[in-house]
Order: structure tokens, then C-alpha cells, then sequence
């Protein structure tokens, strides 16, 4: 039996992250579940927002569910004790460095995308975003400067055995898919970069089968809305990959879509949407589901070696949004009602 551990956080991330359990149950596996606070909850409840129980759960467990952390009641806390650090130290504690943030436009939902039908209608690409490293990593702090000028500095730094695992997380996906590996940093500019580049280019020499390409992130911001149909894996950096993700959702219709996998060497993962704890709306029955429940579904195939299970609960998601659709594709259904679709089509 496969230890799931749910860790719903904050927001709407207990909202969703309920969801998607449902839809785990409703497959009848052989899943046990634990659940434990994470982020401000947890921080309210222990005062800190990722307590030792909630870590060595997180450790014990075959694979995480994920919802999500943020509350502006803690935006005020020192640094280390904000919702925030508990994503970020899950990450890190658990080497999970490889983050797959895949985009495809569903069936039907053209005229959610923020682009021309045409232009969306073409989106089928996996964002393989560095998750253990970058500038969210490096030495960071406040200073004063010589003239007394208050300075921030946060130390943007990757060495070459980082920059070599996920260039072989990228190419092994694209492997898997079409075949296509461009490479997004902004070597023009950055000596990270520059390092990045020359790894990845190191790396190719061992998939012929790829094709690989290097675009700077400014450019790629650009392409992503002009012709996101080019793109098929985008390998990159922490802190592009972010934005490039965020960015990416709304090519596809809403960033209550996209699930990620933050994977480890030997499989381990943990999984969640790549949205937030969505102050604006939690508490309202509101939030999309769908990015949990694809999230459920990448746990299936790439924690739990049941590919099919995941195809099962990706077409139930794909069958489900043909009439119903959360307030964010403009719709009316409620969290709750979209799950009901989901487990219906299931
Ligand atoms: P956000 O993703 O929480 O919300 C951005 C916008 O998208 C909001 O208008 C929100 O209502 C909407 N939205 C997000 N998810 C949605 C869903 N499932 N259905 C419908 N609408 C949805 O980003 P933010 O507002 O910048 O951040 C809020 C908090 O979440 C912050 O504390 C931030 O640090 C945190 N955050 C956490 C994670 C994570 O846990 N991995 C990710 C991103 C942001
Ligand atoms: C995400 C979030 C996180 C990140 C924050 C909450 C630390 O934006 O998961 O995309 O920047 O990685
Ligand atoms: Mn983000």
C-alpha cells in the first residue's frame, strides 16, 4: 500500500486539495492517506510553518499532494517563518529539483485563452522549471551601503551539477515527447546563464535525438504569446520558469489548469498546482480544482507506476470541462460542483 500524504496549506489550497483526493478515492487503489498543516496554518497552529511532524510525514510518504501556502496575515513575519519558506524548504529537504509544469489547451476551451483560438488551439508544451537552486537559494539579506542606503541582495548562483541534472530531466522529456528541447535563460546578460548554457550544450551530446535550441527569457516571454504552438519542452532556470508557468496558464485559459510534478533522482515527488493560495477568493467555494486533480493525476503515473489511472482522471478532467467551468474559465460552478463532474466522468 502507497502512503499519499496530504498537505493542503492555505487558501483555496485545502478547497482543491480536497478535490483531488476524491478523485484519488474514487479510483479504489491501494492508497492510505495522512494529512498535516502546512504553511500559515501550520505556522498558527505550531508557529512554524513547516513543523518537524509535517517534514518527517512528507519524508515517510511514497508521494506528496500538495495544495498550496500563503496568508497575508504572516506577509509581515521574518522571512524564515512565513508560509512561503515551507514550500520552499519541502523542495529543498527532499531534493526535489525537477519541476514539470506541463500546458495543453483542453477541448472547447479556446475562447478561455487569453490568445486567438488559432494561436491556443496549437499549445501542447511541458515546462521543466530548476527547482533546488537560483537566486531563491543564494545568500540573501539587508544591508546598509557605505553612503547608509538601505540594500536588499539576493545571490543568483548555479553550479554545473545542478545545471546538469535538469538539462537531463529536459532532454529526457523532450525524448519522450516531440523531440524538441529549447533552453530558456539570458546568457547575454548572466555569467548563470552563461554556465547554463555551456552545460546544456555539454549535455545534448548525448541525445542526438533531440533537437535542442537556447532563447533568451525576455524573447521567450514574447514567444509564448506570439507561438506557443513552437515550443514543445522549455528547460530553465527557478526563477523564469516561474514566471514563464504563470504566464503560460493563461495561454491555455487559467491558471486553475496547471498541475506540476517537483520530482526527485529516484521518482519521489510532490505534487501541486502551480497557482497560490488565492487570498481573493478562498473561503468561497470558487477555485478551479482542475490543476489539483491533474496534479492527482501526474502522482499516478510518475510517483505510483499507474499510467493508465492517470489517463483515466486526465480524460475525465478534459470530459468534464465540455459543460462545466469554474468562474475563472466564466463559468458558475462551484469547487465542489467541478468535482462532482470530474468523479461523474470518471
Ligand atoms: P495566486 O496564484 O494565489 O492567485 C493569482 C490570481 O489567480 C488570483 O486572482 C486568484 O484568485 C487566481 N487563482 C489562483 N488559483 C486559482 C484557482 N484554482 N481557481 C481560480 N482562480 C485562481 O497568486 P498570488 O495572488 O500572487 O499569491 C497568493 C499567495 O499564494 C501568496 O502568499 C503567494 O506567495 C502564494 N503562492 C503559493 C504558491 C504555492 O503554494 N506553491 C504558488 C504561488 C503563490
Ligand atoms: C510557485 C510559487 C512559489 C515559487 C512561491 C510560493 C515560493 O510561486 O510554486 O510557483 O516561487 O516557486
Ligand atoms: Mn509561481
Amino acid at each position: 500500500m502507497a502512503l499519499i500524504a496530504i498537505l493542503p496549506g492555505d487558501g483555496i489550497g485545502p478547497e482543491v486539495t480536497a478535490e483531488a483526493r476524491r478523485v484519488l478515492e474514487a479510483l479504489a487503489l491501494d492508497l492510505a492517506f495522512e494529512e498535516a498543516a502546512v504553511g500559515g496554518a501550520a505556522y498558527h497552529a505550531t508557529g512554524h510553518p513547516l513543523p518537524p511532524a509535517t517534514l518527517d510525514l512528507a519524508r515517510r510518504a511514497d508521494a506528496i499532494l500538495f495544495g498550496s501556502v500563503g496568508d497575508p496575515s504572516c506577509d509581515a513575519l521574518e522571512r524564515h517563518l512565513r508560509p512561503e519558506q515551507a514550500i520552499l524548504g519541502l523542495r529543498k529537504e527532499l531534493t526535489l529539483f525537477a519541476n514539470l509544469r506541463p500546458a495543453k489547451l483542453f477541448a472547447g476551451l479556446e475562447d478561455a485563452s487569453a490568445l486567438r483560438p488559432e494561436v491556443a488551439r496549437a499549445i501542447d508544451l511541458l515546462i521543466v522549471r530548476e527547482l533546488n537552486g537560483d537566486v531563491y537559494f543564494g545568500e540573501k539579506g539587508m544591508r546598509t551601503t557605505p553612503t547608509g542606503l538601505r540594500q536588499g541582495y539576493d545571490l543568483m548562483s548555479y553550479d554545473e551539477a545542478e545545471v546538469r541534472r535538469i538539462a537531463v530531466a529536459g532532454f529526457e522529456a523532450a525524448r519522450r515527447r516531440r523531440g524538441k528541447l529549447c533552453s530558456v535563460d539570458k546568457a547575454n546578460v548572466l555569467e548563470t546563464s552563461q554556465l547554463w548554457r555551456d552545460v546544456v550544450v555539454e549535455v545534448s551530446a548525448d541525445y542526438d535525438d533531440v533537437a535542442l535550441s537556447h532563447m533568451y527569457v525576455d524573447n521567450a516571454a514574447m514567444q509564448l504569446v506570439r507561438n506557443p504552438g513552437q515550443f514543445d519542452v522549455i528547460v530553465t532556470g527557478n526563477l523564469f520558469g516561474d514566471i514563464l508557468s504563470d504566464q503560460a496558464s493563461m495561454c491555455v485559459g487559467s491558471i486553475g489548469l496547471l498541475p506540476s510534478a517537483s520530482l526527485d533522482a529516484e521518482g519521489k515527488g510532490l505534487y501541486e498546482p502551480i497557482h497560490g493560495s488565492a487570498p481573493d477568493i478562498a473561503g468561497q467555494g470558487k477555485a478551479n480544482p482542475c490543476a489539483a486533480i491533474l496534479s492527482a493525476a501526474m502522482m499516478l503515473r510518475h510517483s505510483l507506476g499507474l499510467p493508465e489511472a492517470a489517463d483515466r482522471v486526465e480524460a475525465a478532467v478534459a470530459a468534464a470541462l465540455v459543460n462545466h467551468r469554474t468562474a475563472d474559465l466564466g463559468g458558475d460552478c462551484s469547487t465542489r460542483t467541478m468535482g462532482d463532474a470530474v468523479l461523474a466522468a470518471l
